[in-house]
């Protein structure tokens, strides 16, 4: 449509009236001007529409995907953040405790063969809110949100301190389970932007989060109480359910919270009418990611060997890395929520003794009064009410 008829179809442009013009031949211009508005809005708003869905073709064709990673610049995050940039696929965004970690990662990436552009680089310190608002911000300004990797962790099992994020937080449950809770809030509506059918968030859980478990019952087992930690001693606690510190509960804790987390989201989603899915998955017993660096180094090494090369019982850090990007891509997996996945102990079965498939998650785990408490205290905890 030339620009005249589109101008006079919006009625900037009148009719010129003719030499000698009567209020007759005045009144049929008008009335042949309605006419051109009434044919040629219609005309209009299919052409540009035309040109926005050629815009998305071309956008899904031969524009990637995004995928926001936490934890990104070691063990299973390093390993998936690469995979899938190889892919060709994904855009990865790289969200690390500083930009260093995550150029230095990129670099990594890089010399394994992924191309430059194909990775962005930022700080998300999960043990500093403000630096979790601030990269959720940056993250916004540079484009739209596919998918989001919930995957960083940090553990201090052994350690009798009890080390805090910079709002105060005791660190395993800020860093893994608060951190991640208000990230994933302050993306969410990125992520309903999305033109996928279903973006997905993936959370990095644990089978530890299972007293039951073969992981989980090793020592104190994972569990919440009725939360009186949190709510007796506020943003000071240092165990959820009030008890004396133990970073290794603590860890197991907060990958109960991870769980928790995951079901209450997934159903706050859905009664919103949501696209968005999440889903969990345990990757089993790494030794060689950096997981394990505040323990002890001597007893890490006959870990490491007694579990790898003794009872193979350990998995690999790519296929721990594999895991996650199934969890992110497997198409079965399309619009499916509320999920668990663990890759447990199946001896014999090749290359590792693992095996990687749907589980059920602890009993604790789906406990909809607890899952809905632990959402009430972290919007709390991290001043999602304030705002
Ligand atoms: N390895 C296992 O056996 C195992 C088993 C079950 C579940 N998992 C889970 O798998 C996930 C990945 O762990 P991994 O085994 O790959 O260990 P990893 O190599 O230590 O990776 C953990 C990542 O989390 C990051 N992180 C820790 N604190 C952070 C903070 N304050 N801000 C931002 N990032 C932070 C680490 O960054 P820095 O390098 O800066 O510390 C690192 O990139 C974790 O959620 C873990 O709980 C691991």
């Amino acid at each position: 449509m030339s620009g005249a008829i589109a101008s006079r179809a919006r009625g900037v442009i009148p009719r010129r009236a003719t030499k000698g013009s009567t209020p007759r031949s005045r009144a049929r211009a008008r009335a042949s001007t309605r006419r051109d508005v009434l044919i040629a809005w219609p005309l209009l708003y299919a052409a540009l529409n035309r040109i926005a869905d050629a815009e998305r073709v071309e956008a899904s064709e031969g524009g990637k995907k995004r995928v926001v990673i936490t934890g990104a610049n070691s063990g299973i995050g390093l390993s998936a953040a690469t995979t899938l940039a190889l892919s060709g696929e994904w855009t990865v965004a790289l969200a690390c405790r500083t930009k260093e970690k995550s150029e230095q990662a990129r670099a990594e990436m890089v010399s394994r063969g992924v191309a430059e552009s194909d990775v962005e680089c930022y700080e998300c310190d999960l043990a500093d809110l403000d630096s979790v608002r601030a990269c959720a911000r940056e993250l916004r300004r540079n484009g739209s949100i596919d998918a989001l990797a919930l995957n960083a962790g940090v553990e201090f099992s052994g350690d009798p301190v009890v080390h805090r994020t910079a709002q105060g937080l005791e660190e395993t449950v800020g860093v893994n389970h608060l951190g991640h809770f208000l990230l994933t809030n302050l993306l969410l509506e990125d992520l309903e932007r999305s033109e996928l059918a279903h973006p997905r968030i993936v959370v990095t859980a644990s089978e530890v989060h299972d007293p039951a478990s073969p992981g989980g019952s090793v020592g104190n087992g994972a569990t919440l109480g009725s939360l009186e930690g949190f709510e007796r001693d506020g943003k000071r606690f240092e165990m959820a359910d009030g008890g004396n510190f133990d970073a290794d509960k603590a860890y197991k804790d907060s990958k109960l919270m991870n769980m928790l987390f995951t079901y209450e989201l997934e159903r706050r989603l859905r009664e919103r009418g949501s696209k968005i899915t999440v889903n969990a998955f345990g990757p089993g017993l790494i030794t060689r990611t950096g997981l394990f660096r505040h323990q002890n180094p001597l007893f890490v090494k006959v870990f490491d060997f007694a579990t790898n090369e003794v009872f193979h019982v350990a998995e690999t850090v790519d296929r721990g890395g594999d895991c996650l990007v199934y969890m992110l891509e497997e198409p079965s997996l399309e619009g499916v929520g509320g999920v668990y996945f663990n890759n447990g102990l199946a001896p014999g079965t090749p290359p590792t003794g693992h095996k990687f498939e749907r589980t059920d998650s602890s009993v604790e785990s789906n406990n909809q009064d607890e899952a809905r408490k632990l959402w009430v205290i972290s919007e709390d905890f991290v001043g999602l009410n304030s705002n």
